[in-house]
C-alpha cells in the first residue's frame, strides 16, 4: 500500500513538471517552449514550423505540396475578395475599417487593445467592422468569415507574426498568463491539455494522426480540412480539438479562446504567415 501511494506521488509529480509551466515571463516562455521542441525535433529550423505538421511527415508533406498545386482554398479565397471589396450598403468598405486597406496586416493580431481592456484577434475585428456599419456579425467557425479571412491571410502572406504583450499592460500580460493557463489545463473526460498532446506528444501519431507541436499553430489561417471539405477557422480547430477530449467547448472568439490565441501568436513571433492553407 504504501509503495503504490507513493507511485501516485511520483506519477503526480512527474505529470506536473512535466506539463506544468514553471517559468517566469513570456520571453522566457518562449524560450523555454522552443527548447522543448528543438530537442524534439533538432532537424526543424524555427521557419520551418511554419509548415505545422508537414515539417515533421515527409510522406505527408509530398501530397500536401501536390494538393498546393491546385490549392482547394482557391474558391474560398476569390469569394473573399469579391466580399472584402465589394462596398457596404452604406457606400464604405471593409477596407476602411483597417490599416493599409487591410492589406498584409495579419501579423499585428490578435493585438491587446488598452483602450477596450481586451484582446482584438482579426476575426473579431472584421466584425467589429460590420458592426460599426450597421451589418450583422457573421458566425465566427466557417462560411462567409472564412473566406474574408483567407483573403485578408493570403495579402498577408510571408509577413512575420508580430505580437506585442505592451510592457506597461498588466492586464495585456494578464490576458497572455490566462492562455498560457489555457494551454496547460487538463480539461475534458480524456483529462488531457493542448501541451498533452501539442507539446509533451509531439511527433506522435495518435490514431492516424501525427500530432502537430503548438509551435507554428497560428500561422496558415484559415485551413481548407480535406477531412470535411470545407475552410475553417483557427478557432474552430480549438473547438475541434476540444471536443476531441470531451471538454466542455469554449465558443470561437470567447475570451478564453482569443486569450488561447494571444498565447500561441506570442510563441509564434517572427514565424511567416503562410495562410490560408490545406490541412487533413
Ligand atoms: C487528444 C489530443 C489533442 C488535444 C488534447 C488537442 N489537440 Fe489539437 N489536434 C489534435 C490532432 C490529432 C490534430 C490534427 C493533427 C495535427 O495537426 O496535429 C490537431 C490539430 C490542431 C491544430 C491544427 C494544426 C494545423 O497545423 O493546422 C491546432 C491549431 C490545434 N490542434 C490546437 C489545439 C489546442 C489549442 C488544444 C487545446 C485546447 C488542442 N489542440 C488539444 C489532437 C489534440
Amino acid at each position: 500500500m504504501i509503495f503504490f501511494a507513493q507511485l501516485r506521488t511520483t506519477v503526480v509529480l512527474f505529470l506536473f513538471i512535466s506539463s506544468a509551466p514553471i517559468w517566469a515571463n513570456p520571453t522566457e516562455d518562449r524560450q523555454q517552449i522552443r527548447a522543448v521542441y528543438q530537442q524534439l525535433f533538432p532537424q526543424l529550423s524555427l521557419e520551418d514550423y511554419a509548415e505545422g505538421v508537414y515539417a515533421i511527415d515527409p510522406d505527408a508533406k509530398d501530397s500536401w505540396l501536390a494538393i498546393e498545386e491546385f490549392p482547394p482554398y482557391e474558391l474560398a479565397l476569390e469569394q473573399g475578395e469579391t466580399l472584402y471589396k465589394a462596398p457596404f450598403e452604406n457606400g464604405s468598405r471593409y477596407a476602411d475599417c483597417f490599416a493599409n486597406k487591410g492589406v498584409a496586416i495579419a501579423q499585428d493580431y490578435p493585438y491587446w487593445d488598452e483602450q477596450k481592456q481586451q484582446i482584438t484577434t482579426l476575426a473579431s475585428a472584421i466584425n467589429n467592422c460590420r458592426q460599426r456599419n450597421q451589418l450583422p456579425a457573421l458566425a465566427y467557425g466557417k462560411g462567409e468569415i472564412s473566406y474574408l479571412l483567407a483573403y485578408l491571410a493570403y495579402t498577408s502572406r510571408g509577413q512575420r507574426i508580430n505580437t506585442q504583450i505592451p510592457d506597461n499592460s498588466p492586464a495585456a500580460l494578464n490576458a497572455y498568463e490566462q492562455g498560457k493557463a489555457y494551454f496547460y489545463q487538463r480539461r475534458g473526460q480524456l483529462n488531457f491539455s493542448c501541451a498533452s498532446c501539442h507539446l509533451d506528444n509531439a511527433g506522435k501519431f495518435i490514431r492516424s494522426e501525427i500530432l502537430s507541436p503548438a509551435l507554428g499553430h497560428t500561422t496558415h489561417w484559415p485551413a481548407y480540412r480535406l477531412n470535411t471539405g470545407e475552410m475553417g477557422t483557427l478557432h474552430r480547430r480549438f473547438m475541434v480539438c476540444n471536443k476531441l477530449i470531451r471538454a466542455d467547448v469554449d465558443p470561437a472568439q470567447s475570451t478564453a479562446l482569443k486569450q488561447l490565441e494571444y498565447f500561441l501568436s506570442f510563441l509564434d513571433n517572427g514565424l511567416p504567415l503562410n495562410g490560408p492553407s490545406t490541412r487533413k
